[in-house]
């Protein structure tokens, strides 16, 4: 079999006590060297650069490096770049594609979120791009392919918002069990309307995850910790926290939860996973949150279902269709079941907020900043 080589010329390796020396390691700190042969002795046939005159992996100077970040990046990312002397240029919004395609031109860089959609159309312009960084948590807003094709490095933040996520459900299960999205509608009316029929407590009752990945299993944790029983339903045979149970079917996990929290990604399996077939399969007076994607639950389905008592309550953070800035945009314009699912009790609609929190936007734009 062929011998590795090393990095090290002949001459130095013959010096070095092998039994000390040559050994892998991963620390960053540490250079690296190949594996020892069987035999314990040198082994290269070819002289090699000498570590002297080794490359460094940093080809350019900062300041030569143009960096445009669209859709009001986190300050702390913007900073760590401008720190290290790159050009930042820095626009609060994303830019029609037009006037993307222009700016593109010049620049080495580009952060976005998720509104700035980068195709192939618009990226065959980036004649001098080497990195996109993506300061959320999705690509599909990057033609992958393209990118890949052309040597275009892509950077995202794939969790950094996963705890702001888990900690919004947290509330909503017991906002819905306690109908307290209600109440405080009716007392910003002027109504005041003590109740405690139908309203629970969540210690002891079952919180059925679908999804048990970065967010499922941060929920799990946290809804362990407030006394629920945990079960959760996944493509992925996976290691459960706590006392949590995987399930073999959605719809074991439909007929045992009381309360039931989507955290699947949005690909053609999960499309209208939770539809009419699903609802009927839950107990009566169960609770649906989804704070996916908007595709995973039907909604009509859902209208129907919480018209006929059979669902007691639903907390939803994602649509279908959302709009692509802030204003009176939730209506049936957007969607067309828009009235029918505002008028209905107990339910709480949030515009896509899962992971917008201070912590989460701060450690997308370290990330995706530092990877650079
Ligand atoms: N509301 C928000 O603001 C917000 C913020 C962050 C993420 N999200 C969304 O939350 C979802 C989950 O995010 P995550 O970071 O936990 O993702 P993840 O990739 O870490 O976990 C997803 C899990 O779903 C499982 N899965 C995939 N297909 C499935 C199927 N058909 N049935 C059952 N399980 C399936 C996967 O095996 C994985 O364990 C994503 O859709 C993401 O886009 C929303």
């Amino acid at each position: 079999m062929a011998s590795a080589r090393d990095i090290k010329s002949s001459k130095d390796v013959s010096s070095l006590n092998t039994s000390q020396n040559l050994g892998f390691s991963t620390s960053p700190n540490a250079s690296f060297q190949s594996a020892p042969s069987s035999q314990g002795g040198s082994v290269f046939a070819t002289p090699i650069v000498p570590l002297a005159n080794a490359k460094h992996l940093k080809p350019f100077a900062t300041e030569d490096i143009k960096v445009l970040l669209l859709e009001n990046v986190n300050q702390t990312g913007r900073e760590i770049l401008s720190k290290q002397g790159y050009q930042v240029e820095f626009l609060k919004s994303s830019l029609p594609e037009d006037q993307l395609i222009e700016k593109i031109r010049d620049v080495h860089v580009i952060g976005i979120r998720s509104k700035t959609k980068l195709t192939a159309r618009v990226l065959k312009e980036a004649r001098n791009l080497i990195v996109i960084g993506c300061f959320c948590i999705g690509t599909n807003q990057v033609d992958l392919q393209y990118a890949a094709e052309h040597g275009i490095a892509v950077f995202n933040s794939p969790f950094s918002n996963s705890r702001s996520v888990a900690e919004l459900v947290i509330g909503e299960i017991i906002a819905l069990a306690r109908q307290f999205g209600d109440r405080s509608n009716e007392m910003h009316s002027g109504t005041w309307n003590k109740v405690s029929n139908k309203c629970w407590e969540i210690r002891g009752k079952t919180l059925g995850i679908i999804g048990y990945g970065h967010i499922g299993s941060q929920l799990s944790v946290l809804a362990e910790a407030m006394g629920m029983s945990v079960i959760f339903y996944d493509v992925v045979n996976l290691m459960a926290l706590g006392t949590a149970r995987q399930v073999p079917t959605l719809k074991d996990l439909l007929a045992e939860s009381d309360f039931i929290t989507c955290h699947v990604p949005e690909l053609p399996e999960t499309k209208n996973m939770i539809g009419q077939a699903q609802f009927d399969q839950m107990k009566d007076g169960s609770y649906l949150i989804n704070a996916s994607r908007g595709s995973v639950v039907d909604i009509p389905a859902l209208i129907h279902a919480m018209r006929s008592g059979k669902v007691a309550g639903a907390a939803l953070d994602v649509y279908p269709n959302e709009p692509a800035g802030n204003g009176d945009y939730f209506n049936n314009t957007l969607n067309t079941w828009g009235t029918d699912l505002r008028a209905l009790k107990n339910l709480i609609i949030t515009p896509h907020i899962g992971g917008s929190t201070e912590e989460a936007q701060r450690a997308i734009g370290v990330e995706v900043a530092d990877a650079w």
